[in-house]
């Protein structure tokens, strides 16, 4: 299965997300919108996992111990190579959440668990088919409470959901 570990946002914090990209759909030519119930923040991509090692990291991840803190979206930027309207933070990502990054992928090379090892780029994918985009504020900035975080694959289920947690 295709995994990767993220974080998703609790109801309020996705609230404000839906909110703000129904209103950037309006104006921006899109192909399409990321759906409420999947929008998330990636930390480390990992691809395919056989199911015991897909196990094993939906466990350790569960285990780490996460001292919760708060993401300032305060920016909506474009990918221009992926085409990707994204939710993010604009001049400095906090240090918490590089930490949270680093210890996620420090994890996996302790399982000896292959990633993507570019380095992070903390956001949270809107809209895709996107090829023009003026960088914007977002006011008031989304303040997201990151206190879990946990393995996702890509395959939802019934409901129409792109992804869904791996149970540990
Ligand atoms: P994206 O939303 O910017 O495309 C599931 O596909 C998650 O993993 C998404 O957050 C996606 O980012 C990210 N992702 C997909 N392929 C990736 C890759 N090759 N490297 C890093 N992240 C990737």
């Amino acid at each position: 299965m295709r995994c990767f570990i993220a974080a998703w946002p609790d109801a309020p914090t996705r609230l404000a997300l839906t909110a703000l990209s129904d209103s950037v759909r309006q104006h921006v030519v899109h192909r399409r919108a990321t759906r409420f119930e999947d929008l998330h923040l990636t930390l480390a991509f990992i691809g395919e996992l056989a199911d015991d090692d897909a196990r094993a990291v939906a466990r350790a991840a569960a285990r780490i111990q996460l001292a919760a803190f708060d993401w300032q979206l305060d920016r909506l930027g474009l990918f221009a190579r992926a085409g990707v309207v994204w939710a993010g933070a604009g001049d400095e990502t906090g240090a918490p959440l590089l930490e949270l990054g680093d210890h996620t992928r420090r994890l996996l090379d302790q399982m000896a668990i292959d990633f993507d090892r570019r380095p992070l780029a903390p956001h949270v994918t809107l809209l895709r088919g996107v090829t023009h985009f003026d960088a914007e504020a977002i006011t008031p900035p989304i303040l997201w409470r990151v206190d879990a975080v946990a393995l996702y694959r890509s395959g939802g289920d019934r409901s129409g959901a792109r992804y869904s947690r791996v149970a540990c």
